[in-house]
């Protein structure tokens, strides 16, 4: 039966990135090795790495002013990474509580420094995004999680402000075309639309490094990576390459127009399908709905297990709710065909008409 593979991370990959990884492990390059088997001062390797940040700044079309590196570890070392590199303990940070993500970091960060929440959607759980609030001229940096993968809301817009903004792409990375010079720090763990898990994509303007008296452990700190040009210590050699292979894979497909324009037909059929059906029910606001993770409801417990359990019995992989929301969880993630969409499209309208 073809699974449908509707994961919320590790998720889907282009199937051509998978086969040119699979075939990598068994002879990289030609080389007679396996991509596992290489050192990572090799100019094989460093071929990749290199391959993969200019990709990276050629898709957000950023200059020289930001750099790129592939940093060990999943985005909850960032949450502390970030604040360890950018805050002092004396000094402020405004942070945006719109998730369980977001309020990871902000637990974390208040270990480095002092923490003011500028905006939260707590009192509505979180089904919503906050809009024109204030951020005080003092916060050294502003940080929210542009994409809530677990409650399904995404940051369709971004405040306008001086202070360096600092964003958690996780979730909907490389999925839209943004004007990323908004952004002083953009971090992404790999495992969603960029490759295999295991690796961090960080994007940092440079200008606002090196502002703080903390001593900073060598491997946390950004700066001795970027002088490293991402080869401080041994990388996760395979998930980097991975990673270059979908970053390939986005731009030959159109780059992120292309992705930003899929992501909306996706969205768009099965929003409307929940939208037109009684039985489903999407709590968040639709301004601020994911195009990535569509979270929704069958209020009677029963008829959701069923539901789930016809998923199941017809190849539709990982769109159950996250575990403390509960409920139906469809990501969309940009190697996502239509076809898996309106195959689970299809099954809900069946579903409806069986138990309506
Ligand atoms: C938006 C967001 N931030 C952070 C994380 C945590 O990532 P990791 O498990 O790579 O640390 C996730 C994981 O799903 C996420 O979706």
């Amino acid at each position: 039966m073809k699974k449908h593979n509707f994961n919320s991370g590790p998720s889907i990959l282009p199937q051509e990135v998978v086969q040119q990884a699979a075939e990598a492990i068994i002879n990289f390059n030609n080389t007679g090795l396996s991509i596992l088997e290489i050192g990572h001062r090799t100019n094989w390797f460093i071929e990749v790495m290199e391959e993969a940040r200019n990709l990276v700044k050629e898709l957000m079309q950023l200059d020289d002013t930001y750099e790129v590196l592939f940093l060990h570890g999943g985005a909850t070392t960032q949450f502390m990474q970030v604040p360890m590199n950018l805050l002092d303990d004396n000094e402020m940070a405004a942070y945006c509580d719109n998730g369980i993500w977001g309020s990871k970091a902000i637990k974390e960060a208040s270990l480095f420094g002092k923490i003011e929440v500028v905006a939260s959607s707590k009192d509505k759980n979180y089904t919503y995004i906050n809009k024109n609030f204030p951020i005080p001229l003092s916060a050294k940096y502003v940080h929210l999680t542009s994409n809530n993968t677990v409650e399904g809301t995404q940051w369709h817009s971004f405040p306008k402000t001086t202070i360096p903004l600092i964003a958690d792409m996780s979730s909907d990375i490389f999925s839209r075309q943004l004007n990323f010079k908004e952004f002083s720090l953009i971090y992404a763990g790999a495992q969603k639309n960029m490759g295999a898990a295991g690796v961090n994509l960080l994007v940092v303007k440079k200008s606002i490094l090196g502002t703080i008296k903390r001593s900073i452990p060598i491997i946390m700190d950004y700066r001795k990576h970027i002088d490293a040009n991402s080869l401080l210590n041994t990388p996760p050699v395979f998930a980097v390459y991975v990673a270059m292979l979908t970053l390939r894979w986005i731009k030959k497909e159109g780059g992120l127009n292309e992705m930003e324009k899929r992501s909306k037909e996706r969205a768009n059929l099965l929003y409307n399908t929940i939208d037109s059906i009684p039985l489903f029910k999407c709590f968040i606001d639709k301004e601020d709905r994911s195009l990535m993770n569509a979270v929704f409801f069958i209020e009677n417990e029963t008829l959701l297990q069923s539901f789930l359990q016809e998923c199941t019995n017809n190849g539709m992989i990982g769109v159950k709710g996250y575990r403390t929301v509960g409920g139906v969880r469809v990501s969309m993630y940009n190697a996502l065909p239509m076809e898996s969409v309106i195959a689970f499209t299809d099954l809900m309208k069946s579903f409806a008409a069986k138990n309506s």
